[in-house]
């Protein structure tokens, strides 16, 4: 199978995006970013694709309708023919008219173990401070393709992170992050090498070829 195009979608500091170009560097995954895209200018995000020689690219929803602003971003990866669009903390929602377009080809990664505290207004700094506010004793991330339904596309990858005593939302934010960048490029490379088949709403992760 030929190496993937990932275009990436951030709205902030771009830790995840890091992970992912270094795991693209590393081989760990079949591919490479080849567009990172966001909708404020002074995303890090941006910088970490400049520095990594990749195209950086702000497409402000400012002064333009919903569906304009998702017509230039489409644009733009069909231009880079993106074969996965990857939202690396991206704050906004998508219209189903994006989302059909990459229909099990998008995925997303949210900070909690969904079904559990996602959907609208659920992101960033919300989620953890939601999850203390309810008392859980576990939260964690989840990897999932995304559909129409915000937070609700098939989970491709979760993982548990026990919260402490004195969790603030930073520290159960800085507790869940490097799960993140472990876990987002592992649910990358699985789909680079064609491991992910979506029945419904699960989704098989398929045995390494040549493997049992
Ligand atoms: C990550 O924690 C990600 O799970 C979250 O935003 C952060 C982005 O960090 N995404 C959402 O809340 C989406 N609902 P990063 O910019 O350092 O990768």
């Amino acid at each position: 199978m030929p190496k993937i195009k990932i275009g990436v979608l951030a709205s902030g500091g771009g830790t995840n995006l890091q992970a992912i170009m270094d795991a693209c560097d590393r081989e760990d995954i079949d591919g490479s970013v080849v567009v990172v895209i966001s909708d404020s200018s002074d995303a890090y995000a941006l910088e970490r694709a400049r520095k990594g020689d990749i195209r950086a690219e702000t497409i402000s929803p400012k002064g333009r309708t919903r569906d304009e602003h998702e017509k230039l971003i489409s644009n733009l990866l069909s231009e880079e023919g993106v074969d996965l669009v990857v939202l690396a903390g991206y704050m906004r929602i998508l219209t189903p008219w994006l989302i059909d377009k990459y229909a099990g080809r998008m995925m997303n990664i949210h900070p909690a173990l969904l079904p559990s505290f996602g959907g609208e207004g659920m992101f960033g700094e919300h989620v953890h401070e939601a999850v203390l506010n309810y008392g859980c004793k576990v939260s964690g991330c989840t990897v999932h393709f995304v559909s129409a339904d915000v937070d609700g596309g098939p989970i491709i990858l979760q993982e548990p992170v026990q919260v402490l005593e004195d969790d603030t939302p930073d520290s159960l934010a800085d507790r869940i992050h490097p799960v993140e960048h472990r876990l987002y490029p592992m649910a990358i490379s699985l789909y680079a090498s064609g491991r992910l088949k979506i029945e419904g709403r699960r989704v098989r992760i398929l045995p390494e070829r040549g493997g049992t």
